[in-house]
């Protein structure tokens, strides 16, 4: 039997990119360079097919003719960044009035289309200069974010109401630290955790000077959290092996950001192997004093945790990578187009965890969305995407969401990964998300099925399932 599901009037409706992943004009107008199109110069190859963050789909030239395309499915919110290098080349210094011209253009034209702004300040595009200097690990770089934010919230905090300091801050630390899918491309666990512990200091000091301004409007974080299930609830280990995964990749910025502190559970086990960062009691007190008003959820996929046992056994020095294998359920749902896992109650699991261990703060989902390899494969003869499987995966994840918020979940709206087709790093355009399609070649769009499929939702605040 069908049932309708119905969301809020006041619900939000969007789409979500950043500045790095939709701008392109990477080398123009006084933009200064950030690690990607640092990275891109001494090593393409890193880059999926080699194509580079100047590939971009050219919102920075054509942002009033995509915000039309947004106002074109009635979308009524749009998640973007604001690129620290354009802003301010090199980090530090000087603003850069083309910049500022830039951002003031894009929010006076969302608004003018009734497209509430919501923006993010960091999404992974450090300013090479400031990683020259260490990045997240030097204080120094933490300063110089601040007057980015600070600058971000003066010129643009008349306008911009709901700002986020920055977009999944563990990335950085795995991506960058751990794994080696992005600049500075370093495998060094104790420097991990030194990066994170700043950038949630960054963070905390952001949301300080964003309330001494007393502007109107609501702060927050956009982190991804991905549930930690065991692969089996009834092995102990397992069991553990999850727990420390939340621990690290999720409370790791959900606790101080919301609560201002971190776990204890998690300094006890950094203090046991020796991995405590470098901190205060000062910059403690300053992450207990400066909590989030508002949360923005990435969701895509949990993580299905399995222990090493080696490493139980031996208790290895503590790093959740040598903890844990990331595990493959026999029977779970697989994105058979990108090799994700599907999992919609996920999203139930976050809604329930905010609710009853976060004081049930206001959140938004900030991005959740199917990558498709190959995608021009489901183009149909009228020429438009035929991606019913990305209608099935937004409906599901909303029938999910909209139970959780009939049982008192404080979620306001949902942003669709992505917009436009984007760049997305070094897999630049191998997976698409869009609502609408790029064609690299032309940079034209075309809107998919599922953006047609939005557009009355949006409209209505409803569809059936
Ligand atoms: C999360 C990130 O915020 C975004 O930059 C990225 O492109 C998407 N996930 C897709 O992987």
């Amino acid at each position: 039997m069908s049932k309708t599901y119905q969301f809020a009037n006041n619900f939000w409706w969007g789409a979500a990119s950043s500045a790095t992943q939709s701008e392109g004009a990477a080398f123009e107008d006084g933009k200064g360079l950030n690690i990607f199109d640092y990275w891109y110069q001494i090593e393409p190859d890193k880059f999926h097919n080699q194509v580079p963050a100047t590939d971009a789909s050219t919102f920075y030239k054509n942002y009033k003719s995509d915000i039309q395309l947004m106002k074109d499915i009635n979308l009524n919110s749009f998640r973007t960044s604001i690129s620290w290098a354009r802003l301010i080349p090199g980090g530090r210094g000087e603003v850069n009035p083309k910049a500022v011209d830039f951002y003031n253009n894009v929010i006076d034209e969302l608004i003018a289309q009734g497209i509430e702004p919501f923006f993010n300040l960091y999404h992974f595009d450090m300013p090479i200069e400031m990683q020259d200097i260490g990045g997240w690990e030097n204080l120094e770089v933490v300063e110089a974010y601040v007057t980015y934010a600070k600058t971000c919230f003066e010129l643009f905090g008349d306008r911009v109401k709901y700002w986020f300091t920055h977009n999944e801050p563990i990335v950085p630390v795995e991506a960058g630290y751990m794994y080696q899918f992005h600049y500075p491309n370093i495998v060094d666990f104790k420097r991990a955790i030194q990066v994170a512990y700043y950038s949630q200091l960054a963070s905390s000091m952001a949301v300080a000077a964003y309330r001494e301004l007393q502007l109107d409007g609501k702060i927050g974080i956009i982190l991804n959290l991905t549930p930690s299930y065991p692969r089996d609830e009834s092995n102990t280990t397992d069991v553990k092996a999850a727990h420390i995964c939340d621990l690290f990749f999720n409370r790791s910025f959900l606790d101080p950001s919301v609560k201002g502190e971190f776990p204890e559970e998690l300094m006890t086990i950094l203090k046991e192997h020796d991995h405590l960062p470098v901190y205060t009691e000062e910059e403690l007190a300053v992450i207990k004093n400066n909590t989030v008003d508002i949360l923005g959820v990435n969701y895509y996929q949990p993580r299905r945790v399995k222990a090493r046992e080696a490493a139980i056994a031996a208790d290895e020095a503590f790093a959740p990578e040598w903890f844990f294998d990331n595990y493959e359920m026999p029977g779970r749902r697989m994105n058979p187009y990108r090799g994700w896992e599907i999992y919609p109650r996920g999203i139930y699991d976050i809604a329930k965890n905010v609710q009853e261990n976060y004081g049930n703060i206001e959140w938004y989902i900030s991005e959740n969305g199917m990558g498709v390899e190959h995608e021009e494969r489901f183009i149909g003869e009228d020429g438009i995407v035929q991606d019913d499987y990305r209608i099935e995966f937004i409906q599901e994840h909303l029938e999910w969401l909209h139970q959780a918020i009939e049982e008192g979940a404080n979620c306001k709206g949902y942003h669709l990964w992505t917009f436009i087709d984007n760049w997305s790093w070094a897999n630049a355009y191998k997976n698409r998300y869009g609502f609408y399609r790029l064609d690299l070649a032309t940079q034209k769009r075309t809107i998919k099925k599922s953006g047609l499929w939005m557009k009355e939702v949006a409209k209505l605040n409803r569809f059936d399932g």
